[in-house]
């Protein structure tokens, strides 16, 4: 990734802080945007600090045009963007029913819209550099919902259909657009879930059982397929989701039920 410019949102913490780290250490220069400005500012001088690559942090919330627009002129301005990783999510634990439409909106303003937003702020930007890298966040609700996960399944839906219709539209402009499909990856969102439970461990362990390999992933795992995406190293591959999800969709572990009724 030497000499390459690339854009991460969410990336406080979780996922898109270890995605953000590997492309960091691995030569890029990254420019991270995050609801929490907090978060990132650390981020980026913890990266300076260890001389672990460049991050330049930006308070951004994906769901609004302009914080997006800054973030990718940010990259602009540094000659990029050569990829970008559109990864800020929420979580919202609710059935359909108990879903509010003013739930329903905020969760897909950040998830889908988000999502779209990046996509095309990077787009005119990447088709003047002659091509580029776009990873789109899915995750295995898109086909696997458990009760209580309508939203997210949707909006993962939604991510992993929209990643095809763009790589459709851009390959003549050689940019490329995949998305990661995670399983239970063990980030502070997960950690936040299980802990309201009465027996957070028991909650992880069952979470952990859905998979083939019998654990939750890291951030760290999911880094590496980012890092894998975003490079040269997956220069022919375009429009397709990529799992990073220890075998759970792979058989009949999957058995429907949210871990803590297990
Ligand atoms: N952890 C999992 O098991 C899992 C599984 C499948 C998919 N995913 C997806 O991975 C992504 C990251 O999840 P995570 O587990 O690291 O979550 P997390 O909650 O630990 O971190 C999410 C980060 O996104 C930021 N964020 C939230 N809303 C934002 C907004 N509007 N604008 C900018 N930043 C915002 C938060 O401040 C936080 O830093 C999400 O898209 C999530 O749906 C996670």
């Amino acid at each position: 990734m030497k000499g390459k410019i690339a854009v991460v949102t969410g990336a406080g913490r979780g996922n898109g802080r270890a995605i953000a780290s590997r492309l960091a250490a691995e030569g890029a220069t990254v420019v991270v945007g995050d609801l929490d400005e907090g978060a990132v500012k650390e981020l980026a001088a913890e990266a300076d600090a260890a001389g672990a690559g460049k991050i330049v942090a930006m308070r951004c919330d994906v769901s609004q045009e302009d914080d997006v627009e800054a973030l990718f002129a940010e990259a602009e301005r540094l000659g990029g963007p050569h990829a970008v990783v559109a990864q800020a999510g929420a979580i919202l634990e609710a059935t359909l029913e108990e879903t509010t439409p003013e739930q329903w909106d905020r969760f897909l303003s950040v998830d889908l819209r988000g999502t779209y937003l990046c996509a095309r702020a990077a787009i005119p930007r990447m088709r003047a550099l002659g091509g580029g890298s776009i990873v789109n966040m899915s995750g295995t609700y898109a086909y696997l919902p458990e009760r209580g996960v309508a939203v997210q399944a949707a909006a993962k839906g939604a991510i992993m259909s929209l990643t095809r219709a763009l790589a459709v539209e851009l390959g003549p402009d050689r940019i490329r657009v995949n998305c990661i499909v995670p399983g239970y990856i063990e980030t502070p969102m997960v950690a936040h879930w299980a802990d309201k439970h009465p027996d957070p461990a028991a909650v992880r362990a069952a979470a952990g059982g859905l998979h083939s390999l019998r654990r939750m992933g890291t951030p760290e795992e999911i880094a590496a397929m980012a890092l894998f995406l975003c490079s040269d190293e997956s220069s022919f591959s375009t429009g397709h989701p990529y799992h990073v999800d220890g075998g759970l969709a792979a058989g009949m572990n999957y058995t429907g039920n949210r871990p803590e009724d297990a």
